[in-house]
């Protein structure tokens, strides 16, 4: 399984990419929001950091925005994969980027029927958010269940990156289901690390040794 991290915050990354956790990035406008440099620059450091593929996302409405917001985001680095929201325009972009061999992860993905149209119309990555599923007491695991056996019926290429991590079982359980890639914010990779069991031991062990010592 794949690990892209979820930030835009390159300290993050930094600390990430130190553990051997990261195998790409996914940016939002909201995560760029929260940087105070401009957004170009911001994802030109990431691409010198990361050699994966880093999510970067339109704004446009319109599909031929859309498209020559691409053709510009694409300039930065080799390894920028467009972000395409999931509405009908939106699938319009994914097909013509396609077409001019340019990468989307198609985002705000809430259901099935919208997996298999990104799928089909062409899209690299297809971004499930399991989180915001579960706020509103929706099973987000069940939905990257569903996503996975539609995808592998039909033999598609696209990958399926589960967005809206929030807590380590998200990240356990998508593994389980042979998720592709999970996008996980840095807190969420520190709790995976994490066990009582581990802390305890290490405690034991060292009053131990240093038992021994004296
Ligand atoms: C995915 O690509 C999104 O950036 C992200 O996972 C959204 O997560 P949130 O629901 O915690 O904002």
């Amino acid at each position: 399984m794949k690990f892209f991290i979820d930030t835009a915050n390159i300290d993050e990354i930094k600390k990430g990419l130190a553990l051997g956790m990261v195998d790409g990035v996914t940016t939002n406008p909201s995560l760029i929001a929260k940087e105070p440099r401009p957004f170009i620059l911001i994802l030109q450091e990431i691409c010198t950091l990361v050699d994966g593929p880093v999510s970067a996302e339109v704004v446009s409405l319109d599909a031929d925005g859309m498209v020559a917001e691409a053709r510009e985001l694409v300039k930065i680095a080799d390894n920028i994969v467009i972000k395409i929201p999931m509405i009908e325009e939106g699938l319009k972009a994914v097909k013509q980027l396609f077409s001019e061999g340019i990468k989307t992860n198609v985002t705000l993905v809430f259901s099935a029927s919208q997996a298999l149209l990104a799928a089909k119309a062409g899209a690299a990555y297809v971004s499930p958010f399991v989180g915001r599923l579960d706020d509103i007491s929706v099973n987000g695991l069940d939905l990257i269940s569903d996503i996975m056996t539609i995808l592998r019926n039909y033999g598609f290429a696209t990958e399926v990156i589960v967005a809206s991590v929030r807590h380590p079982m998200h990240v356990v359980e998508s593994a389980l289901l042979g998720a592709d890639i999970a996008t996980i914010p840095y807190k969420v990779i520190a709790q995976l690390a994490k066990h009582p069991l581990t802390d305890i031991g290490m405690k034991q062990f060292l009053a131990d040794w240093e038992k021994r010592k004296q």
